[in-house]
């Protein structure tokens, strides 16, 4: 089981927005949605560019490079829905954000 690993303050990340933050050995992207957040791997699976730059919308983020779009609850790539990124769990506890990542 993956320990909590802290890496932001509530108020760090701009509702409806993205930042990528290292855990271990992972790039892992952290959005936040009106008060909730949710955790995917960074790393575009195409050619690798930063999911956490992209653009937010109806809980999907576009890739900045192009444009393939993946849900951010829970990583699926809405073009393909049989196919996923990796994503995380995720809390809040006093005040930090906290995501779960297996550590390989
Ligand atoms: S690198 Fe993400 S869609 Fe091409």
């Amino acid at each position: 089981m993956a320990e909590f690993v802290t890496v932001a303050k509530v108020g760090d990340i701009p509702n409806g927005q993205g930042r990528a933050f290292v855990v271990h050995d992972q790039i892992v992207a952290v959005f936040h949605l009106d008060g909730q957040y949710y955790a995917i791997n960074d790393l575009c699976p195409h050619q690798g560019a930063s999911l956490a730059e992209g653009h937010v919308e109806n809980q999907m983020v576009s890739c900045p490079w192009h444009g393939w779009r993946f849900r951010v609850t829970d990583g699926t790539w809405c073009d393909n829905p049989r196919i996923k990124t990796d994503s995380y769990p995720v809390r809040v506890e006093d005040g930090q954000i906290q995501v779960a990542v297996e550590q390989s």
